[in-house]
């Protein structure tokens, strides 16, 4: 987190800040884009309060300080109460310093504090006349806007009609969610139309679009609201409540609110809960669904924001808390071409290397050769790099206006630069005519990988001798290698030989979920996989599936569905060897989906409400212990999706279980608060006590699976097992350790 000042020395370096600041401020009102990442904006605007602190006589009348909004005046529709920008802290001890003026002002402690996220959209007033949307305006300036009414329709959140037929003004943002944003960059790239640099961009681009041949969603999120000409009794009663009480007012009227989200607006009355809900927002940002910039911070009270008054930029009974910047612009300086697992060549952008939220970041993905084209990158580029926490950073745009006419195309390959052969450029994304033989050591090292297929001993230097040795072509060729052929590779005695075919022989009756991920689908990993499994039961219904009832899996769109379908027939021959070969092709308790049109579709196998987790949202979190305790994560999930539950990384409000073990942190905290039911591991087995490896019905489903290989001895090992060979031993082990 920066919170430096740009040094202004003297009157010609604060002209040209603030010349720097207004065209950065107006091109970002504008269009969204803009000159300067965040962080250098903040930096310079706080060198020009800097300099005009020193120097009051000599404050221009541009100065970026002195604007409600900083922006350029756009539109003509006064605002009946001007909307205000809010001033920023940057860190903890700013923030307590805010908090004590603000409270001096008052003569007393802020009785309660509203604490939300900072939607990184654009702000808008809804009028609503007697329950109907009459108008939607943007800020503008801040004293008057743009009439955007025609864009209202495709604006989720905002309803046409209220639940009730007040009058009122809405205030809050529109936005992009991340899903809105992948979508919308799709159909517009479809018609021809340059993708969106970012999600903001994305939403002011849509919000002043007029008669365009397609419909591009965003999302709003209210954050206030105040009366109108006409409100009548109800005024009184907007200006009166306490904050809190006013965005739920607002959300029961049918107006969408963050009140659903991970980060919903929470009312505490210290400041070291304040901190602490900072705190929280800032390590949730990177998962959640849609961009956030930083926190708000409000006094609650009515009696208490009205005491503070507003200045003629900020009100002074709010304060946003500023998260590190995720965007920055560095220097392209090199593209290299990467060849995946499954043969796709992906670019990736090489840059000058830049600290973005706390990392250094030299590196950012680039998508597709076409993506670059659209984009007009070109090397040399100063680019606008987004990255959130642990996510991939992107490319999102080049900064055009700071060009300087030495930069040069980029150059794309004509052959595969993994193995020489020619390259399908059919599709978006290149991929090399090998597809997975061209990294079939990756492939196969991902098959036996630890979340998938679970093949101890095989790493990727056995899997370099087998595929080097010919008898590896693709990972079902594991299930049919002898032991005289293994005996006969480098270092691979009577021991590491058994223990390999044992382990090998354990993972042909891994569950469907696992089997499924091992392929490799593109876009579909862990959990994704188990869905997919959990939903169609067996491979055969997989198989089977169109893209249409593909996407009854929660999580898969039209797009994902028709690529899972293309990829899977092109899986076809392998996974009819892996059906020869004997591996497991059924989801353990699931059950297949009925057929479309026969009966009422249900979402899927085993989800039934007779399941112990039917309908709940678990998360998982600190460390287990009893029967829980040798689980992986990854295991704990697929428990809990067996059990008919959702497994979730985080709590929100749709949080139904927390099963918190021990050094349990924030999440626990977050559900006492919550008021989500909390149950310790060993509550938590009892439950699904049915689910648990080794317990009556996964013994069965796993013993059907090995009777598939017609290894019959494994249901009676009883005083028999010394006879039993290792591999079989191996089966049954699994019985009890799946
Ligand atoms: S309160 C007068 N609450 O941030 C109070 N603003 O940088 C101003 N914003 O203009 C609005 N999330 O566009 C408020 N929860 C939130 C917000 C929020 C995003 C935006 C809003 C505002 C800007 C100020």
């Amino acid at each position: 987190m920066t919170n430096s000042a740009a040094v202004l020395a003297d009157a010609a370096a604060y002209a040209a800040a603030v010349e720097e600041a207004s065209q950065a401020a107006a091109a970002y009102y504008a269009t969204g884009e803009s000159t300067l990442d965040d962080d250098a904006y903040d930096r310079l605007a706080r060198g020009i309060a800097a300099y005009e602190a020193d120097h009051p006589d000599e404050i221009h009348e541009s100065s970026p300080t002195g604007k409600v909004a900083g922006g350029a005046a756009v539109g003509d529709v006064p605002h009946t109460v001007p909307m205000l920008s809010l001033d920023n802290v940057f860190s903890a001890e700013q923030f307590a310093t805010w908090t004590a003026s603000l409270e001096r002002r008052i003569g007393r402690p802020v009785a309660a504090w509203s604490v939300e996220p900072k939607l990184d959209g654009l702000a808008v007033a809804a009028r609503y006349r007697e329950g109907r949307l009459e108008r939607l305006i943007t800020r503008g300036d801040g004293t008057a806007g743009e009439d955007v009414s025609h864009a209202a329709p495709a604006v989720v959140g905002l309803p046409e009609r209220l639940d009730a037929p007040v009058t009122i003004e809405v205030r809050g943002e529109i936005l992009m969610t991340n899903e809105q944003f992948e979508q919308g960059n799709a159909i517009r790239t479809e018609h021809g139309g340059a993708p969106f640099a970012n999600p903001r961009n994305g939403a002011a681009g849509t919000l002043r679009a007029k008669d365009r041949a397609y419909r591009v969603e965003t999302t709003f999120f209210a954050y206030g609201a105040l009366p109108l000409a006409g409100s009548g009794e109800l005024s009184a009663t907007l200006t009166e409540l306490p904050h809190s009480e006013l965005l739920a007012y607002v959300a029961g009227l049918g107006v969408h609110t963050a009140a659903a989200t991970e980060v919903a607006p929470l009312r505490v009355t210290t400041v070291e809960e304040v901190q602490a809900r900072v705190e929280e927002i800032g390590a949730l940002r990177a998962a959640l669904p849609f961009g956030i910039d930083g926190i708000v911070i409000k006094a609650d009270l009515a009696a208490d924001r009205r005491e503070a008054g507003s200045g003629t930029r900020a009100p002074r009974w709010a304060i946003a808390y500023k998260l590190p910047a995720v965007e920055k612009i560095t220097r392209l300086l090199s593209v290299e071409w990467n060849v995946g697992r499954t043969g796709i060549i992906a670019p990736r952008a090489v840059l000058e290397p830049v600290e973005i939220d706390g990392s250094t970041v030299g590196y950012a993905t680039l998508h597709n050769p076409a993506d670059i084209t659209r984009r007009d990158l070109r090397l040399g580029d100063q680019v606008m790099v987004y990255k959130a926490g642990d996510i991939i950073p992107r490319i999102e745009a080049p900064v055009a206006h700071l060009r300087t006419g030495d930069e040069t195309p980029i150059e794309f390959p004509a052959s595969c630069p993994q193995c020489g052969s020619e390259i399908d450029t059919s599709e978006q994304r290149w991929r090399c005519t090998r597809g997975r033989n061209c990294r079939l050591v990756a492939s196969v090292s991902y098959a036996a990988g630890r979340d998938q297929l679970d093949i101890e001993g095989l790493g990727a230097t056995r899997v370099v001798q087998l595929v080097d040795a010919g008898l590896v072509k693709d990972f079902a060729d594991l299930f049919t290698l002898e032991r005289e052929q293994l005996l006969a590779l480098d270092r691979m005695g009577e021991t590491s030989t058994d223990n390999l075919l044992a382990a090998i022989a354990t993972a042909r009756s891994r569950p469907l979920s696992r089997v499924f991920c091992a392929l490799g689908v593109r876009g579909t990993g862990r959990s994704m996989s188990r869905r997919i499994a959990r939903y169609f039961a067996t491979m055969d219904h997989i198989v089977a599936a169109d893209a249409e009832s593909l996407q009854r899996v929660d999580g898969i769109g039209k797009e994902k569905a028709t690529a899972v379908v293309a990829e899977l027939a092109e899986l076809a021959p392998l996974i009819e060897k892996l059906v020869r070969a004997g591996v497991t092709m059924t989801e353990p308790g699931a059950t297949p989906p009925p057929e479309p049109g026969t009966e009422e579709e249900g979402d899927g196998g085993g989800t039934g409400a007779e399941l112990p987790l039917a309908g709940m949202k678990v998360v998982v979190t600190g460390a287990m212990t009893g029967a829980l305790e040798k689980l992986s994560r990854n295991q704990m999930n697929e428990l809990i999706e067996r059990a008919g539950g959702k497994s979730s990384s985080s709590v929100s409000a749709r949080t139904s279980l927390l099963v918190a073990g021990e050094k349990a942190g924030s999440k626990r905290t977050k559900a006492e608060e919550l008021g989500i039911r909390i149950a310790a591991p060993e509550e938590f087995a009892e439950l699904i006590a049915e689910f648990l490896p080794g317990a009556a019905g996964e013994a069965v489903a796993v013993v059907a699976a090995v009777e598939v290989v017609e290894v019959t001895e494994v249901v009676e090992p009883v005083g028999g097992a010394a006879a039993v060979p290792a591999a079989e031993v191996a089966e049954v082990a699994e019985v009890v350790e799946v």
